[in-house]
């Protein structure tokens, strides 16, 4: 299975041009499925709610899912792509999954980040794996890194890839991610954006180094800090079905749960 990311530097609020630069790219790659950052489409460092009210759109209904859909039955892949989800007048920092069938699901960011609590609902629709033929897929969303049991779940549920679409501007979540794939023996594609936004007093600068890790801690490939690129690696989904460790340990069979689930 061919998989990877597109790392993309947005312009605030440029929805449009984000939307059709990132598809012009896609279309170019060969692959199978394909990782878009958090937000791709409008830029991370909104200032009021009702300024991600405006840019927000509804999912699946809204211009961009459908482009991205489009896109996917086009170009027979899968795209996760993370999106400002409107639904009435609340809105989620959600991410996509589309495919050549059409639209597959959305999932909404359950642990919100700094500022994003000011804009944002957290996610209230769960964790879902997604069984797209090839692979088992869990999405979670940037600092849902940071909760290690948002992975085991997705582990736990049958994932083989951790689709994580993310604006990462602390710099541990790339070191973390092996961690995370060896504990729970999965692949794990981080898709991240690169560049600066000062929208307020206060800039944030994004941490590029999207990144592609194996189920034991492999990085199949880390991108640059400060670079637009794709990257696509062939991976064989089913290593990640093995949770032995040894012959006689079990990653989860071997869990001891009574004692360490307070
Ligand atoms: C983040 O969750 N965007 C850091």
């Amino acid at each position: 299975m061919k998989v990877g990311f597109l790392q993309t530097f947005p312009i605030f609020g440029e929805k449009e041009e984000n939307t059709q630069k990132a598809i012009h790219h896609l279309k170019q790659l060969d692959a199978d499925l394909v990782v878009l950052p958090e937000l791709f489409n409008t830029g991370y460092q909104f200032t009021s709610r009702e300024e991600a009210r405006t840019m927000a759109e509804p999912i699946p209904g809204g211009q961009t899912t459908q482009a991205l859909i489009t896109l996917s039955k086009e170009k027979q892949m899968y795209i996760i792509a993370g999106l400002a989800e409107r639904e009435q007048d609340r809105c989620y920092n959600s991410a996509v999954i589309v495919g050549t069938k059409g639209f597959i699901g959305c999932y909404r960011k359950l642990h919100l980040f700094y500022h994003e609590k000011q804009w944002f609902e957290p996610g209230n629709n769960g964790l879902q794996v997604y069984d797209i033929g090839l692979a088992r897929i869990g999405i979670m969303i940037c600092f849902d890194w940071f909760f290690p049991e948002v992975t085991r779940y997705l582990a736990l549920k049958g994932a083989d890839i951790i689709c994580h679409p993310a604006n990462l501007v602390l710099p541990y979540c790339p070191q973390a991610m092996i961690t995370r794939c060896i504990e729970n023996r999965v692949f794990a594609i981080t898709s991240n954006r690169i560049g600066t936004e000062k929208r307020t007093d206060e800039a944030l600068s994004f941490i590029g180094t999207s990144q592609i890790v194996g189920t034991k801690g492999e990085i199949l490939y880390r991108a640059s800090p400060d670079r637009e690129e794709s990257m696509i690696v062939e991976i064989d989904p089913p290593k990640a079905r093995n949770k032995q460790v040894t012959p006689m340990n079990h990653l989860f069979d071997d869990r001891r749960i009574e004692f360490t689930f307070p």
